[in-house]
């Protein structure tokens, strides 16, 4: 009998797939789907802060009453978390897999706000998907992990299910920012949000959405992240997220020291059943190479366990083109 649970950050998965933070986990039936073919757990699309702040200054220049500016805010604020909280409470109630919030916020009393109520509605875990890109001309300094520290210290300071944080891969020295998050008590990290993807079209000279969805060239980087963070952090979950994208990612993913992974665009291209087809042939890999539980192999190849570490290292990339006519 093969063993395919996993603990990602303190929560209990049957199995280490989890339906990334989108459009996909929006109703609380689409999340019933996922569970039937076999989702370890789920996070539902974010709560965005920003937009409820869109929301209410289109609002406002529709309105002549500028002094309405706190009641159409505050009012558009609790629909929208009310709306969310019903998401958390209705997907609770029909699915026994974990479900995890998400919330992007900018202020940080926001994001203490946000995380208690969705603690009371229910929730198993909370990510914190943030996005802070520091385009100052100082160079080098670690006011962007400041951010990033002072968040999921007040979040923790206010929940006590397990909080995760998000984040993109553009941020300076990522393994330095995990042991932050970690000494201050993230229970886990999500390796990467994969961003807005900026492009230019030539023919209209404006700036457009690039590809929405990820390929596989993408997880190149996942893979040497959560193999170097896994290597130097042990003790602290990891979901891979960005370019899984079929059943030989998911066990790459997991020698690279990961607890969970997490998809996206491979389940808006391939529809909900990969998962199940995916969990069928990591099975059959597993029986094949004789490991019977997951924690066999997690982290075999990460940063820690191979010879040569400097392999999921820049260098390397280098001596690659060197080394080619
Ligand atoms: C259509 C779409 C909507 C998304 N919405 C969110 C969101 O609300 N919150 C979030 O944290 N990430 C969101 N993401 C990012 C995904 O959760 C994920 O990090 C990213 O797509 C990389 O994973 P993938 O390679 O499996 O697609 C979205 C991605 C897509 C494609």
């Amino acid at each position: 009998m093969i063993d395919i649970t996993t603990n990602y950050a303190g929560l209990a998965l049957r199995n280490p797939i989890v339906v990334g933070s989108s459009g996909l986990t929006s109703a609380p039936e689409k999340i019933k789907e996922y569970e039937k073919v076999g989702a370890g757990a789920v996070v539902l699309k974010s709560l965005f802060e920003e937009q409820i702040e869109m929301q209410s200054a289109s609002l406002l220049k529709e309105s002549d009453f500028p002094e309405a500016t706190d009641y159409i805010y505050e009012y558009l604020k609790s629909n929208q978390v009310n709306q969310y909280l019903e998401l958390i409470k209705k997907a609770k109630a029909i699915c026994t897999i974990p479900v995890i919030a998400s919330v992007n916020c900018y202020r940080v009393d926001a994001w203490i706000d946000f995380a208690h109520q969705i603690e009371l509605a229910g929730a198993d875990a909370i990510e914190l998907n943030v996005y802070y890109m520091d385009t100052g001309l100082t160079p080098g300094d670690e006011t962007d992990h400041k951010v990033y520290v002072n968040i999921i210290r007040k979040v923790k300071e206010t929940v006590s299910i397990p909080v995760i944080m998000k984040i993109g891969k553009s941020i300076n020295n990522i393994p330095a920012l995990v042991y932050l998050l970690k000494t201050n008590g993230a229970d886990g990290v999500v390796l990467f949000n994969r961003l807005y993807q900026p492009d230019i079209n030539i023919h209209t000279m404006q700036i457009v959405s690039g590809n929405v969805f990820s390929s596989h060239s993408d997880l190149s980087d996942t893979l040497r992240w959560t193999a170097i963070v896994s290597g130097k952090i042990p003790d602290i979950g990891i979901a891979s997220s960005t370019g899984v994208h079929d059943w030989e990612d998911v066990v790459k993913c997991l020698l690279a020291g990961a607890s969970a992974v997490q998809m996206v665009s491979a389940i808006y291209t391939h529809g909900p059943e990969i998962i199940s087809q995916i969990l069928v042939c990591m099975e059959e890999w597993m029986n094949q190479t004789k490991y019977y539980s997951l924690s066999q192999f997690q982290g075999a190849l990460n940063y820690a366990h191979i010879k040569s570490p400097n392999m999921y290292e820049r260098a390397q990339f280098m001596k690659y083109f060197s080394s080619r006519d």
